[in-house]
């Protein structure tokens, strides 16, 4: 049996390591990650059904991630389908929306600016704090899941003003053409600056290149917020920007951390696009294109984007030989189904977690190198 005194003391930790009496803000809504059965296996089952038998129930408005099989297509094994499906059915249980994406920032749970709420999946915690200006901690799935049923999170890091003043400035010394110099350059920030909130110049091409920045320093990282500058409605003066301390980022870093992430030896078995998901501009973006590559592209997406994509643009699709994938993510039962083992992403966030998590081979290539931009 779980109870609300259990959760308390689950979000109270930070303050408890500290020696420090807990304090707690209210929050508007939740997002929580770790819905994979692939990702928390029969234990994480089993504590999430602890959690509803025990009666308790989600209070604020919540989202979940994707999951690893796309529903309607049963692209696992039949056990793992089985307990996917269970894992979903028990969040909607739990009273959360299954919108299994992982980009609920822009479809599903828009927080405004300056809402508290409790955030996992740490792209969506980095774009909401960065670019909306709405405030969440890095939460982990059972922390956020903690505070949609107490609608409470712990009142510290960037909940506090002052926990969101930029500590360290980060230049970036070249580039950043195209969403995968965005996404090294994150990834290479997220680790350089630890656990210190870093103020950037607003260097991104547009929208996508941004999110791939912010869910690579996310990857390497532990912090939920960068500051960039003419984005975040967080204002810092000239004077005080140039008090603190500086880093910089150039092509060597950038090009050690590709190597360092990439592993492939020989040609793909298919091309991986949409980590995080795509929104539908972003397929329409691709769809205008030709292709370059001559291999299987799978594309993640909301489900919503997928039901309007496939019905407008199936021609396209089809003679493209691009296929959208919902309910789950580039961590995906459909690579472990068809036996691939070698893949390519444009996604710097993508590739670490392919390499290290479904231990594939990993090429890393450019939009430009898949398609003819
Ligand atoms: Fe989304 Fe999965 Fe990437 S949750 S951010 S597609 S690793």
């Amino acid at each position: 049996m779980i109870d609300r005194k259990d959760l308390l003391e689950l979000i109270s930790v930070p303050f408890k390591l500290e020696g420090l009496k807990p304090r707690f803000i209210r929050v508007s809504s939740a997002h929580i990650s770790g819905i994979s059965y692939n990702n928390i296996r029969e234990e994480g089952l089993e504590l999430l059904k602890e959690i509803l038998s025990s009666g308790l129930r989600i209070t604020v408005p919540t989202t979940i991630n994707p999951g690893f099989c796309e529903l309607e297509e049963q692209d696992c094994d039949k056990e793992t389908y089985k307990k996917q499906l269970e894992i979903i059915e028990t969040f909607k249980k739990l009273g959360a929306k299954p919108t299994l994406s992982c980009i609920p920032y822009l479809l599903g749970n828009i927080p405004k600016k300056g809402d508290h709420i409790a955030w996992a999946e740490s792209n969506a915690v980095l774009y909401t704090n960065s670019v909306i200006g709405a405030w969440s901690n890095k939460e982990s799935g059972l922390t956020a899941l903690a505070s949609a049923i107490l609608g409470i999170t712990s009142f510290y890091g960037v909940h506090l003003e002052e926990g969101r003043v930029p500590k360290v400035k980060v230049n970036f010394n070249f580039e950043l053409s195209d969403e995968v110099d965005a996404g090294l350059a994150g990834f290479v920030l997220g680790k350089i600056v630890k656990d210190s909130i870093p103020f950037v110049s607003n260097s991104f091409k547009n929208r996508y290149d941004l999110i791939e920045f912010l869910a690579s320093v996310g990857t390497s990282g532990v912090i939920p917020l960068v500051v960039i500058e003419g984005i975040t409605p967080i204002s810092v003066s000239k004077d005080y920007l140039n008090q603190i301390q500086s880093l910089s980022i150039g092509e060597e870093e950038i090009n050690k951390a590709k190597s360092s992430l990439e592993n492939l030896k020989s040609e793909e078995d298919a091309i991986l696009m949409g980590c995080p998901h795509l929104s539908l501009k972003e397929v329409e973006d691709l769809l205008k294109l030709n292709r370059k590559r001559d291999k299987d592209i799978f594309v993640f997406v909301p489900k919503e984007v997928k039901a309007v994509a496939e019905k407008k643009y199936s021609k396209e699709l089809k003679d493209k030989n691009i296929k959208l994938v919902s309910d789950s993510c580039i961590l995906w039962g459909g690579i472990v189904s068809r036996n691939y083992s070698k893949v390519v992403t444009n996604s710097v966030k993508g590739a670490y977690y392919l390499r290290n998590v479904l231990k594939v081979e990993v090429g890393i290539r450019r939009k430009s190198e898949i398609m003819d931009v």
